[in-house]
């Protein structure tokens, strides 16, 4: 969910409508704003896209210079306009991001208290909470900081207050909240990115923070109630930098945005005159690293496997891997010293935090691989290796996973080169064929007319199966994922060798076979995987490269011939069409491809 709040001088409405515009990745199941005028509370909120907000607040409108938003991402409760944030009771309206798991018990106690509930959400008792407190003559900041020592769970909450037209209050614990600094202007956002065009000075509060803003003054509290002073930070973000610049979706711009993506997040670590790679110093002895676990959600755990194969190949690290939501409760042994390697675009997303705190109170070494460094995740790191993806706005990831390998890649060939596994010419040749992939890229970028040709037999079918081996079947899993979440089809990846072993009784000539098949990974090996799934009727279609399409033109229906590229690099490009490929395939089917049904960009609960 993403929430937005304002207490100024100029009418709140727009301006908060405005700043879940751009928060609206994180959820857009409903949405709803309220406001404060002459000291009294009003709100509107719409069941789906912003867009049903719109009208709706044409139709009662809001006035007022204090507000607060909310886009919801359903987590309790249907996503009906009932259900939709603002929450109201008595004295106060709230919005909330988060989950308060103990509701039940609160909500049980409120109401022999002779309140009544309108709503299935967890947030309501929040709203019930605070306005009992106020009932009972408490002030809003003695009320709301009475009320934050009640929740358990996670939160991020704005509320304002009957009689006061001139106050805000926030608070966080689990999920983000950051307060932007104005002239006679207080805002607060889930993220920077909300407060990019209202102001670039802000503080992001800490877990258990609190804040209350009046139009001139900002006073941050921490969980015991002591004055707390957060850095302000300048941040660099512009409000053009989230434009669709003309292409019909944010996926389609951010895919065409793959080349700068890999190009800036390398040029940053690369030295510029000897065009090696120059990560910052690690906090620990690469030399000696026990292990390393990594960790990460959907495409950046994609990614994180991609990680897998290139650290223990050429860094020969031993690795454990797993989805952030089974790492944080499996407890498996950790050595001392190890390294703890996280992946993710927002920095935010709960379950990937989690494990973050989990294994740094193991005694691991934390390095997060990041593309919001200003994010939670970023602020608890002993390092941040930052992509420069710039903003992905498309709830389906693509330039922000390329960022992601290319920096894994990099941190490879530095960890390869610190325990002395590669000597400079092999180090030269990876890093070179990490440097030339932005204008490789740019190459694949040409394919898009190719690949709708495919998309074709996709769109038709009900179920894919993706195959790839080695370091290639992570990208099959990511063009699975990719053809799941916006185009609505069934799609599972599987290792190319182990289709044998089960899922070839699902191929017949209704199944589409889609194979990522660079000659010079496996190939072979692939080649007789796909013979097997022809021989059974399966309609083969192909990435590979010049040397690879010539072996498989005779059982290939479609084969996309990519650059060829060094071995290393290959599962970066490949990423590149089988993303496209989803994108095509969506269009096909008329889906909503930057927002699809369901999902949320930054999942900020468990
Ligand atoms: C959500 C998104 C995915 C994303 C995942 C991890 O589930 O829908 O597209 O890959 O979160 O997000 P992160 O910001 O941690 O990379």
């Amino acid at each position: 969910c993403g929430i937005c709040g304002v207490v100024g001088h100029r009418p709140a409405t727009p301006i908060v409508f405005e700043g879940l515009r751009r928060l609206e990745y994180r959820g857009y199941d409903s949405a709803g704003i309220a406001t404060v005028e002459h000291g009294k509370l009003s709100r509107c909120r719409a069941a789906g896209k912003l867009d049903n907000l719109k009208h709706a607040l044409e139709k009662t409108p809001l006035s007022g210079t204090t507000g607060i938003g909310h886009t919801r991402w359903a987590t309790h409760g249907a996503p009906t306009t009932q259900n939709a944030h603002p929450h109201h009771a008595g004295q106060v309206t709230i919005v909330h991001n988060g989950i308060i798991e103990n509701f039940a018990a609160l909500k049980q106690r409120l109401e022999t208290k002779g309140r009544s509930f309108e709503t299935e959400t967890d947030s309501e008792a929040v709203a019930h909470l605070l306005d009992d407190y106020i009932q009972q003559g408490l002030s809003p900041k003695d009320a709301a900081f009475a009320t934050i020592k009640q929740l358990q769970g996670a939160y991020a909450i704005a509320m304002i207050f009957e009689g006061h037209d001139n106050l805000l209050i926030g608070a966080r614990h689990g999920a983000p909240l950051a307060v932007g600094y104005g002239e006679g202007e207080m805002f607060l956002g889930s993220d920077s990115l909300a407060l990019a065009p209202l102001s670039n000075q802000i503080s992001y509060l800490e877990d258990g923070d609190w804040c209350v803003l009046t139009r001139d003054h900002v006073e941050i509290f921490d969980a015991h109630g002591d004055v707390v002073h957060r850095p302000i930070q300048t941040t660099s973000l512009t409000t053009g930098q989230i434009g669709k610049d003309g292409y019909r979706h944010f996926m389609e711009k951010e895919l065409h945005e793959h080349p700068v993506a890999i190009g800036q997040t390398l040029q940053r670590i690369t030295d510029s005159v000897t065009r090696r790679i120059a990560l910052p110093p690690m906090p620990f002895d690469v030399a000696t690293l026990p292990r390393v676990t990594i960790t990460a959600c959907g495409s950046a755990f994609y990614a994180g496997m991609v990680g897998r194969y290139w650290l223990e190949e050429l860094a020969r690290l031993p690795i454990d891997i797993d989805v952030a939501s089974e790492l944080r409760y499996r407890n498996p042994p950790q050595p001392n010293h190890g390294l703890a390697l996280l992946i993710s675009q927002s920095g935010e997303t709960a379950d990937t935090l989690g494990v973050l705190r989990e294994l740094k109170a193991a005694g691991q070494h934390v390095v997060s691989v990041l593309n919001v460094e200003h994010s939670t995740m970023g602020r608890e790191s002993d390092l941040v290796l930052g992509m420069v993806a710039g903003p992905e706005i498309s709830v389906a990831s693509t330039k922000a996973f390329t960022a992601q390998l290319s920096v894994l890649a990099a941190l490879t060939i530095d960890f390869a080169r610190q325990r002395g596994l590669i000597d400079e010419a092999k180090e030269r040749e990876l890093t070179d064929s990490l440097l030339d992939l932005p204008s490789h890229a740019m190459e694949v970028l040409g394919l898009f007319d190719q690949i709708r040709g495919m998309a074709r037999v996709i769109a038709q079918a009900r179920d894919i199966l993706y195959l790839g081996r080695g370091i290639c079947m992570p990208i099959a899993q990511e063009g699975a994922l990719k053809l799941k979440e916006i185009s609505y089809i069934h799609a599972e990846a599987y290792a190319a060798g182990e289709l044998k072993h089960g899922p070839i009784s699902l191929i017949d000539p209704s199944v589409p076979v889609v194979a990522i098949a660079p000659s010079t990974i496996l190939f072979e090996k692939t080649l007789s995987n796909l013979q097997e799934a022809r021989a059974r009727g399966g309609r083969i279609l192909v990435f590979t490269d010049a040397k690879g399409a010539e072996q498989l033109k005779d059982i290939a229906e479609h084969i996309i011939i990519l650059p060829d590229v060094n071995a290393f690099v290959a599962p970066i490009l490949y990423t590149i069409p089988v993303q496209i490929l989803a994108y095509e395939v969506a269009l096909l089917k008329g889906t909503d491809v930057d927002q699809p049904r369901n999902l949320a960009k930054s999942v900020t609960v468990e």
